[in-house]
């Protein structure tokens, strides 16, 4: 199968959630990551995501919608707190698991009684969406334990062969994948942090369940190797001088014959010397933004070890803390 990115006109669109319509896949532009889109309610369709992906089939995929009235075609009862979150979240890098209906096939929830609902804010996510006419399941549109594509370009590196179109819709403003949050549960809880802090969601629904890392994996999906590119990662913990325990490890390693680079942010270049490294942005909204290509872009540069600079966790840094954890299987200095 030959494998085409496209720009997002009205009549590709249309190619687009015709071939949807028709049982075909689709990866589509988000303001988080790029998705792999099939009809929600065709569950040979939603086969191939998981083909195409190379994706465990017990780990559920998000429902995609244009509009907020799909949300009771799905649900079977939306709890006051999720009404609060969806009006003022909805569209936008969350998304909510509710108790699900039984028109939701157990492929797209793999077989749990829930199904996680977002509304992408990206207007060519938007539009996709509604041509289609139907609610869109779709996960990230990489292989399974590779970096989420956070370009047209990356998804074409993951699934070339494998997906007929790409839609284009540049680089993804937040970088990081949706913010997951559990309503079916006394007190909301968040299962994956994301592309929206705690801190703001709690501001606007209360307090939110503590969830105890370590523990069960909360998201069916995060039990998995995940995030990983071809070099090995190590990720550093925030503090004052992280960056001469970074230098440590970074001479240590190449003086063994390996070949680190740094990612870091931009005013705090200079504490690496004359060492490699990637230049991230310069603040941890740009972080997150740049975190999955500055992974796909050491593999590119044939870096074979990456020492990322840890964040505080307010804000977006949760989400990044998160990815990095598992990109280094743990790995923290
Ligand atoms: O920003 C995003 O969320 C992107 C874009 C494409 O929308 N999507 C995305 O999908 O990251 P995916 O499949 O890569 O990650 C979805 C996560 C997985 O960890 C999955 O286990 C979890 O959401 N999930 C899906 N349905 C769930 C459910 N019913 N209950 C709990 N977790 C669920
Ligand atoms: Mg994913």
């Amino acid at each position: 199968m030959d494998t085409r990115i496209i720009k997002p006109t009205e009549e590709n669109l249309r190619i687009c959630a015709e071939a949807v319509r028709g049982g075909g896949i689709v990866a589509f532009p988000t303001e988080t990551v790029y998705g792999l889109g099939a009809s929600a309610f065709d569950e040979k369709a939603v086969k191939k995501i998981y083909r195409a992906k190379g994706r465990p089939s017990d780990n559920p995929l998000i429902v995609h919608i244009s509009s907020l009235d799909q949300v009771k075609e799905l649900a079977a009862s939306v709890p006051f707190k999720a009404h609060v979150f969806m009006k003022k979240f909805m569209p936008g890098a969350v998304t909510m698991v509710l108790k699900k209906k039984p028109c939701v096939p157990d492929t797209v929830t793999g077989g749990l009684d829930t199904v996680a609902i977002r509304m992408p804010s990206h207007p060519v996510a938007n539009k996709f969406i509604a041509e289609c006419g139907v609610p869109i399941a779709a996960p990230s549109a990489n292989r399974s334990s590779r970096p989420s594509p956070t370009t047209a370009k990356h998804v074409l590196h993951d699934l070339r062969g494998r997906i007929e179109y790409i839609l284009d819709g540049g680089q993804c403003d937040i970088g990081l994948e949706s913010t997951v949050v559990d309503f079916t549960t006394a007190r909301p809880r968040i299962l994956r942090s994301g592309g929206v802090g705690a801190e703001e969601i709690e501001k606007a629904i209360g307090k939110l369940d503590a969830v105890i890392s370590g523990g069960k994996a909360l998201c069916p999906g995060m039990k998995y190797k995940h995030y990983s590119p071809r070099a090995e990662v190590l990720f550093s913990a925030y503090y004052a001088n992280m960056s001469d325990t970074i230098n440590d490890y970074y001479d240590r390693y190449a003086a063994s014959g390996r070949n680190p680079v740094i990612l870091c942010l931009s005013g705090r270049k200079e504490l690496y010397g004359g060492r490699n490294v990637i230049d991230v942005g310069e603040s941890v909204d740009d972080y997150a933004k740049n975190l999955f290509l500055s992974l796909r872009l050491a593999d590119a540069k044939k870096y074979d070890l990456i020492i990322a600079e840890g964040v505080t966790s307010d804000g977006l840094g949760a989400g990044i803390i998160n990815r990095l954890v598992k990109a280094s299987a743990e790995h923290i200095i």
